[in-house]
């Protein structure tokens, strides 16, 4: 542990210590619930069951807090410290062996104090501010909360060196989204526990454990898809050098191309990812014409043709992929029926390989190749208008042409004067 860490510990150590003096002196008689109780051990058992797990920012979701906000709502600032402080510990890690005693009571003092101060705002804002509002007054505890909670964890975090892998920008918008749950969560709770007693309490959180398993295997399904892709794009890029970053290029037009022509957001995603795996039938194709600097002879070009067929018959087992395999699969389909495999034409070719077609050529045309040289603004634009209706999709063309004609893809002209 570096000297900041130290000081900014024991600081922290401090306050908390004061601040639960500070608490209990307002407490005008103190007398001991055993409601309190209750809740420490639903919490404790809370705490040691799994949690709410975002894979992307490592942000974790406690249903801590939910089951906390009755506490903050009944409970002075003072019980709502020692319940925080005593009902967030972790048997496992004793279990494991796998305590390091000041990230311990460093979680202890965080969590106390985040549910202390919450619950000290709380009555703050429920008595001065919101005429006794208790949705808002709860709505303003959670958000004290997160600040806290997570403001100490960032500042330990960075001091202590340990790598932040997630930019500032995503962690808060998962914080985001895990404020907008807990809250509603929270309120559930609340009102369950008011009510209609502590059972009905206790069977709000079994249906959310249940309700929770559904999304967090759904979040690890999304998960692997994503790693797969990202196997599969270093795939293609080990094996073909010369187009390397080709399929991600494509991805990234695609996901531009399909915003201009309006295609959802779930249908978006789908086609992207089909994007960036596009090319891997090349892995079956011939070294020797892969890396060929000439133009193919119709013998290669034959063979090279069979890269959209490879890649579908190569992925079609695996079931998360196989509804969009077919985007693959045509996606050297011309609008006229000229293309292969299987020379369908317009409609008949599925949107995402219409798309993928022009912003595959639009990559081909902006890159060049040791045989043809890159194209400059004009002159994509040129080649897109003469091959509209015959090569691509004219409603497609139109937008890709409208997207060169404003800019929005300038990055991708090497002559950067034009
Ligand atoms: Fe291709
Ligand atoms: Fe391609």
């Amino acid at each position: 542990m570096n000297k900041h860490t130290k000081i900014f510990l024991i600081s922290l150590y401090i306050l908390y210590g004061w601040f639960l003096y500070y608490t209990y002196v307002l407490i005008d008689s103190f007398t001991f619930d055993t409601e309190i109780i209750f809740f420490i051990v639903i919490l404790i058992i809370l705490m040691n069951l799994s949690m709410f797990y975002n894979y992307k920012s490592k942000v974790q979701t406690a249903i801590f807090l939910p089951a906390l906000i009755p506490a903050i709502v009944i409970f002075n600032p003072f019980w709502n410290i020692i319940i925080a402080t005593l009902g967030s510990v972790k048997f496992m890690k004793f279990k494991e062996g796998k305590l390091i005693w000041y990230k311990f009571i460093f979680n202890r003092v965080m969590l106390g104090l985040s549910a202390g101060i919450s619950a000290y705002i709380f009555n703050i804002f429920y008595v001065d501010y919101f005429n006794n509002n208790i949705i808002l007054s709860i709505l303003i505890a959670s958000i004290v909360y997160f600040i806290i909670n997570n403001l100490l964890l960032f500042i330990v975090i960075n001091l202590s060196e340990e790598k932040q892998e997630i930019s500032f920008m995503v962690y808060l918008t998962e914080l985001s989204k895990n404020i907008f749950v807990s809250y509603f969560l929270g309120l559930l709770l609340y009102f369950s526990y008011t009510q209609f007693g502590k059972l009905f309490f206790l069977l709000v959180i079994i249906l959310i454990y249940i309700v929770k398993d559904f999304f967090f295997s759904r979040i690890q399904l999304l998960n692997s898809f994503t790693q797969v892709i990202e196997s599969f794009l270093k795939v293609i890029d080990s094996k073909d050098h010369y187009t390397e970053g080709h399929c991600e290029r494509v991805a990234k037009y695609t996901n531009k191309l399909c915003d201009a022509a309006n295609v959802n957001q779930r249908k978006k995603e789908r086609i992207v990812n089909m994007a960036k795996i596009h090319d891997i039938g090349k892995i079956y194709v011939d070294d020797e014409i892969l890396k060929s600097e000439d133009v193919l002879s119709d013998e290669e070009f034959k063979e090279m043709k069979k890269h959209s067929k490879y890649g579908y018959e190569l992925l079609k087992d695996i079931d998360m992929l196989n509804d969009d395999l077919e985007i693959i699969l045509h996606h050297h389909e011309f609008y006229n029926g000229n293309g292969y495999p299987k020379g369908i034409k317009e409609k008949e070719i599925p949107l995402g390989s219409r798309i993928l077609n022009i912003c595959d050529s639009f990559d081909v045309m902006t890159t060049g190749r040791s045989y043809k040289k890159a194209l400059n603004k004009e002159e994509t634009i040129r080649e897109f208008e003469r091959c509209s209706g015959k090569q691509f999709d004219p409603e497609l063309a139109d937008e890709i042409i409208k997207l060169i004609k404003n800019g929005e893809l300038d990055e991708s002209f090497k002559d950067k004067n034009i």
